[in-house]
């Protein structure tokens, strides 16, 4: 598993994380992933599942990296540290590596919702500061309301059917050392089940399946990670699998163009 800087925290995550939105693969498959490589594990308040990630990396907490997420409507400066004591009780964990700001929300002042996070990074509970579903503009005021840390990373819907962070939100992430961690990288599993014939052609070209080629061509570029969602046993081996080794050149211009 090819690792990846967070940032330019100066900290390495896993290229190929495992993402627990409507995860019901309880605590085997998570594990499974872990030892394969896949350390970075995504979860929110949201998501109703931190308490069996908590459960599934209890004794191996040191190996992961372990990310989650405060609900847009709990970004109040009181919300926000009660949400992340939250989080922390039910991952059953002494600090957070990555935590984020779920989704904006226009109603809150950003600038008292990045005074939280700061302040749970300087009370040790919090490693390192990210977001979600951050526009351009989202970042750059986030970033402006804070005095001594640095976004280390933005979540975003990035798939081959959705390729438009491509325009604006990764070439800026790329410029100011901020991760891009894409989320539902296999279209909901979609990228599988339809009939591409150039996913086709590449898969059976290198030897892999088609998730893989969409995974490895996704996170092509330095600063952008994956975090496919698996149950089963068999697909966290194979979204393992999917780094480790490059398209080339030609096929990543054939994706391009076919992609469009
Ligand atoms: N920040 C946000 O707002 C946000 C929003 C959405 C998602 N996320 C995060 O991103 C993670 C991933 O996104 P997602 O769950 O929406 O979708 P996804 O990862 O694109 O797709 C998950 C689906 O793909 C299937 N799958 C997994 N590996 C496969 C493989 N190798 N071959 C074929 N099918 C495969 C899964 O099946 P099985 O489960 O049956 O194995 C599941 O049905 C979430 O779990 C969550 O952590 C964040």
């Amino acid at each position: 598993m090819l690792q990846k800087p967070l940032g330019d925290s100066g900290e390495m995550i896993s290229e190929i994380g495992q993402g627990t939105w409507d995860y019901h693969g309880g605590v085997e498959s998570l594990r499974l992933g872990v030892t394969l490589g896949a350390t970075h594990v995504d979860t929110a308040e949201m998501y109703g599942t931190e308490t069996t990630v908590g459960k599934a990396i209890k004794d191996i907490r040191d190996k992961v990296f372990l990310a989650t997420k405060v609900s847009p409507q709990h970004l109040h400066q009181k919300d926000v540290i009660k949400a992340a004591e939250g989080s922390l009780k039910h991952l059953d964990t002494q600090v957070l590596d990555l935590y984020m700001i779920h989704w904006p929300n226009s109603n809150i002042p950003i600038k008292e919702t990045m005074k939280a996070m700061e302040e749970l990074v300087h009370d040790g509970k919090v490693k390192h500061i990210g977001v979600s579903n951050f526009s351009v503009h989202d970042m750059e005021e986030a970033q402006r309301a804070m005095s001594s840390e640095k976004i280390v990373s933005n979540q975003i819907q990035y798939n081959l059917a959705n390729r438009s962070p491509e325009v604006d939100v990764i070439p800026y992430c790329k410029k100011e050392k901020i991760t891009v961690v894409a989320y539902s990288p296999l279209s909901r599993g979609a990228v599988s089940r339809k009939k591409d014939e150039v996913l086709d052609k590449l898969a059976s070209k290198h030897g892999k399946t088609k998730a893989q080629i969409a995974l490895n061509f996704l996170t092509r570029e330095e600063h952008v990670v994956a975090i496919p969602k698996a149950n089963s046993l068999d697909h966290v081996k194979e979204n393992c699998a999917a780094s480790g080794w490059r398209l080339s050149k030609e096929d990543i211009a054939l994706i391009d163009e076919h992609f469009r």
